[in-house]
């Protein structure tokens, strides 16, 4: 780092409210439901539950002791580890991938957020009675596109240029009560419609025969790991911020039981509102599958909000305002894994840094707005399913093979002198050298077949 001193989050509950703010996002309250839709309802919930504690909770920890071990962003944490030029070397190239990796992610997600941002607004030039910008915020169009995705960048850039106290932890502490609130306040409404039931059944009575479904399994473990931001380098800075003498497995026990759980309670919003909106007379099965992707959060609840009348307004409003708020507390953690890089290996300060990084990543976006057929889900597919869990299986090797045990316990100990005659120490190092990155290859594997 060049003369500058290091951010740290205030306290736990800061670490735990940014660390939750990043990934609780799109992929919980859209990714999460939809592949549910897609996959079956609870037996895709079921697997995802098992793959999560299993699978991505061991990796997390993994990405937050190699953070705060190495008090540094991933490129540098990485290639600080090994002792030989050639491990070096590697870790670097890792590392650098992580970070092409998350700006990518980056890059569609704020295309994706910009699409709530213009529906957010489209509701808010309804209810002001402004019916033509209504109409032009409604309809996808190229300067549509640009326009409400800039204004999301902008947002991002600047809390992230604020810092990690001022900005991240600040507004994340902000934002996620907001988010709970609302979605907890939708939820209740929705319950109370005709048609909730039917949707209830659909999320939470499995159908077991599937769950043993290979495209289930890789759908669940790649929503798994991209709901906890895994594998792109987001935990490791953020846990590169978190003070020495906090407890890592708790901290990290607790981002991936809210995380899970605020997935769990959007599926308690969307499936439900699904079959509402068919009691009003919306068609929610396409080729006999439920309806989802794109379809199903800009069309299906759209139409079902318009059979509320004036309720329906307040409504869509609260329910894109919850979109908007759980990408943005998403985006700034992807957007601090290039600046992090920036500010720790260049003389840039943050602000610079994290203007220059989001109008890289803002090129990217305007790409795929112009292209979107032949890119979009090419990049969604390569970040999220291809580079996330192969990056996955590094950092476990990393945390499991390159930092030496008494290394490993002697991190650990900060903040929980006991750990060595816990169940945690007696399980996790050899399953985090070996189990997690064979059953994630082996995902992987199947998903290739
Ligand atoms: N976890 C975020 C979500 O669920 C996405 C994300 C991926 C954030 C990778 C940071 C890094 O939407």
């Amino acid at each position: 780092m060049k003369g500058q001193a290091r951010g740290e989050f205030s306290s736990r509950l800061g670490f735990i409210l940014a660390a939750t703010g990043s990934a609780v996002g799109l992929g919980n309250i859209w990714g999460f439901p939809t592949n549910t839709a897609e996959n079956g309802g609870a037996a895709f919930l079921l697997v995802y539950l098992i793959l999560a504690f299993c699978l991505a909770y061991p990796a997390l920890m993994a990405e937050l002791i190699i953070g705060r071990h190495c008090r540094a962003n991933i490129v540098s944490a990485l290639g600080g580890l090994p002792s030989g030029k050639i491990g070096r070397n590697l870790g670097v190239a890792a590392g650098l991938v992580g970070v092409f990796t998350a700006s990518a992610i980056l890059g569609f997600y704020s295309l994706v957020a910009g699409w709530m941002v213009a529906q957010l607004a489209a509701q808010g030039a309804t209810l002001a009675g402004a019916d033509g910008l209504a109409d032009w915020l409604d309809r996808q169009s190229l300067a549509r596109d640009m326009g409400c995705a800039l204004i999301f960048t902008v947002f991002t850039i600047t809390l992230v240029g604020e810092g990690v106290k001022e900005g991240i932890e600040r507004w994340s502490s902000r934002l996620m009560p907001l988010l709970l609130l609302l979605l907890l306040a939708l939820i209740t409404y929705v319950m109370s419609q005709p048609g909730a039931a039917l949707g209830l059944k659909v999320y939470l009575l499995p159908d077991i025969s599937r769950v043993l479904d290979g495209e289930l399994i890789i759908s669940a473990l790649g929503q798994a790991f991209f709901s906890l931001s895994l594998g792109v380098g987001t935990m490791l800075i953020y846990g590169s911020y978190i003070p020495r003498e906090e407890n890592l497995p708790t901290l990290g026990a607790a981002v991936t039981l809210i995380d899970m759980g605020v997935a769990f309670l959007a599926g308690l919003l969307i499936l439900p509102a699904l079959f509402v909106a068919q009691q009003g007379g919306v068609e929610i099965y396409q080729n006999g599958e439920l309806i989802a992707g794109p379809t199903l959060i800009l069309q299906v609840l759209p139409t079902l909000f318009d059979t509320m009348g004036t309720a329906g307004i307040i409504f869509a409003l609260a329910f894109f305002a919850l979109l908007t708020i759980a990408a943005l507390t998403s985006s700034i953690s992807m957007l601090e894994v290039p600046t992090s890089l920036l500010v720790e290996s260049t003389v840039l300060e943050r602000r610079s840094a994290s203007w220059l990084a989001g109008g890289v990543i803002f090129m990217l976006t305007v790409a795929l707005v112009i292209w979107f057929d032949p890119l979009f889900a090419l990049v969604v597919t390569a970040t999220t399913e291809y580079s996330e869990p192969l990056l996955g299986i590094v950092l476990c090797l990393f945390a499991g093979w390159v930092i030496s045990r008494n290394k490993l316990l002697e991190e650990l100990r900060h903040g929980n002198p006991d750990i060595e005659h816990s169940y945690f120490w007696k399980i996790w190092p050899p399953y985090m050298r070996f189990f997690c990155p064979l059953l994630i290859a082996a995902a992987f594997i199947q998903s290739l077949r």
